[in-house]
């Protein structure tokens, strides 16, 4: 990627903007300043989901923005407890009556698990899927997903599924890797997306990510930002403010040596969130 506005290739052809902006918290007040913000930063592709509850204000920016539907990339997702074959179709119709639109460009499973110890996984993940891959085939969606599955959630899926899943977005920055799913999911052609690439802001004090944003004149979000991209992974960084909106797209004008790359990926862990797909909360 050498451009903000270069695209990753999905599995089945689609285009996807290389960094995309998270929009969990960003419309807490039920405003959407924030996210009209975000487009005039020149974001252009926006990751909502119905448990955010920022569908309806992402919907009401983008029509502020007078921005054509089809120069915006939006992706949502399903909750938990809107998992099943009906209520798949159900969750999807509100989401695109929420977002004011005739289709998404991105639908994922937001969690594999409704609860922790949840026993009739493999069979809930069937049929989910099987709504979301006729909502594919009918053109509704361009491109469908998960979010949060380890590679045995995935595995089960496709023992049962007719379409590879495009994407995964999982938990991901500096300190929190997740190596397993990553390489799982990259040997697959399943695109990695990373929610949380600053570890909410966790990461970004540590000495070396300090060290590493002296020694690239850049900032510590960027190192993270950076480093997400030259593993081929997709970030969706959060921000309330029009400077680090901005600051979050300009990543294209250094590159962290393979010798720095490798000291990242093998430092401490450091900022979990503590959410487990399997266990829930675990700190
Ligand atoms: P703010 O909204 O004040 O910019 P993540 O995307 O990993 O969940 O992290 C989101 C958090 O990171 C928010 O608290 C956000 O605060 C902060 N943040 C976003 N961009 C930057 C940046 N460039 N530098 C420092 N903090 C940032």
């Amino acid at each position: 990627m050498n451009n903000i506005s270069d695209n990753y290739t999905l599995h089945n052809g689609v285009q996807i903007p290389c960094v995309g902006y998270g929009t969990y918290k960003a419309a807490e007040d039920h405003q959407s300043k924030t996210i009209q913000m975000a487009i005039e930063a020149g974001y252009r592709y926006f990751d909502t989901a119905s448990f955010y509850q920022t569908e309806d204000c992402l919907a009401q920016a983008i029509q502020d923005s007078h921005i054509a539907r089809e120069d915006i990339f939006i992706s949502s997702k399903i909750w938990k407890t809107e998992m099943g074959y009906e209520e798949t179709k159900t969750a999807f119709a509100n989401t695109l009556a929420r977002l004011r639109t005739d289709y998404l460009d991105l639908y994922l499973i937001h969690w594999p698990l409704p609860f922790p110890g949840y026993e009739q996984w493999k069979s809930l993940h069937y049929n989910t899927w099987k709504a979301m891959e006729e909502l594919y085939e009918e053109g509704k969606i361009r491109a469908i997903g998960l979010s949060n599955f380890l590679p045995h959630h995935i595995e089960n899926l496709l023992q049962h599924s007719k379409i590879l899943p495009m994407v995964n977005q999982v938990e991901f920055h500096p300190g929190y890797i997740q190596e397993t799913t990553v390489q799982y999911c990259q040997e697959r052609n399943i695109q990695v997306q990373a929610w949380s690439p600053l570890g909410r802001t966790r990461v970004l004090q540590d000495p070396l990510i300090q060290e590493l944003a002296n020694k690239y004149q850049v900032s510590p979000a960027q190192i993270c930002l950076r480093f997400a991209l030259q593993k081929q992974i997709l970030p969706l960084p959060k921000s309330s403010s029009m400077e680090r909106m901005k600051q979050n797209q300009n990543l294209f004008f250094f590159h962290i040596s393979k010798e720095d790359m490798y000291r990242i990926e093998t430092m401490p862990p450091l900022g979990w969130s503590g959410e487990h797909p399997d266990r829930g909360t675990c700190i």
